[in-house]
């Protein structure tokens, strides 16, 4: 595990995209795995500024985002399908048939979990993006007795409902259930890239890689990767050893 600390927002998210533009620049046809959330958004302005600068294209590289609410269609401004748009795709040069993100408006959503996990069974995720939650969760996988490998509808904790309601008008709007790809196909990922910033989050950092590997602490099994990498700020890292 390698995990580096930062005093500024600004290096930890240069840092981040150096770290997967690099990647790219090695193989312009890599798979991302993509994250939502404010952690990641600072990476993503950076991609947007190396795309305008035309320092790195996009044009060849595949996506898979980790989850998407159900019930919210991609217009909707919660949706991670908009987010994504918002944040990253419509700046940058992606061929949008490359981009994958699990249908959480799909009339079955079962049948959306099935579908998502056939497209993950033909590729290997280069590097997987990932925030964390404060309760733990990696995607949207929960704190649980037992944790789910592939693509599932999770029924989401109060907690992170209570979380996540600071982007919607009130809590009662935020939706009651995702899709999240499960942690086997996160675990799979060649390459595993963490990002987590603020006091919030101490508790579950210092969980997730100080504690015991448990499922009530979803992110702690990133310890089993061989080649995880995290980036922290000061106030994230406070109650690490
Ligand atoms: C959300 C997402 C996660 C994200 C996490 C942290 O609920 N489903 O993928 O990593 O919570 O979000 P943030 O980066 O806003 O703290």
């Amino acid at each position: 595990m390698n995990i580096r600390i930062f005093k500024s927002e600004h290096e930890l998210d240069a840092y981040g995209a150096d770290f997967i533009a690099s990647r790219v620049k090695e193989n312009p046809a890599s798979v991302l795995g993509l994250a939502t959330g404010s952690s990641p958004i600072g990476i993503y302005k950076q991609f947007i500024a190396l795309a305008k600068e035309k320092k790195l294209s996009f044009k060849e590289v595949q996506t898979f985002n980790l989850d998407e609410y159900i019930g919210l269609s991609p217009s909707h401004p919660q949706s991670y399908h908009y987010y994504m748009q918002m944040h990253l795709f419509k700046h940058i040069d992606i061929d949008e048939a490359k981009i994958h993100i699990p249908k959480g408006d799909h009339p079955d959503p079962e049948q959306a979990c099935t579908e998502y996990d056939q497209l993950l069974e033909q590729i290997q995720i280069d590097v997987q993006i990932l925030g964390i939650g404060q309760n733990g969760h990696i995607g949207f996988n929960e704190p649980a007795q037992e944790l789910i490998s592939g693509t599932h509808i999770v029924e989401l904790d109060e907690s992170t409902r209570k979380a996540n309601a600071r982007f919607f008008e009130s809590i009662d709007q935020v939706p009651t259930h995702a899709i999240t790809m499960g942690v086997g196909s996160i675990l799979k990922a060649r390459e595993i890239l963490l990002i987590v910033k603020g006091a919030s989050k101490a508790e579950a950092v210092h969980k997730a890689l100080n504690g015991p590997i448990t499922t009530s602490c979803p992110a702690s099994l990133l310890q089993t990767h061989p080649n995880l990498t995290v980036l922290l700020d000061e106030d994230a890292r406070r109650l690490l050893k």
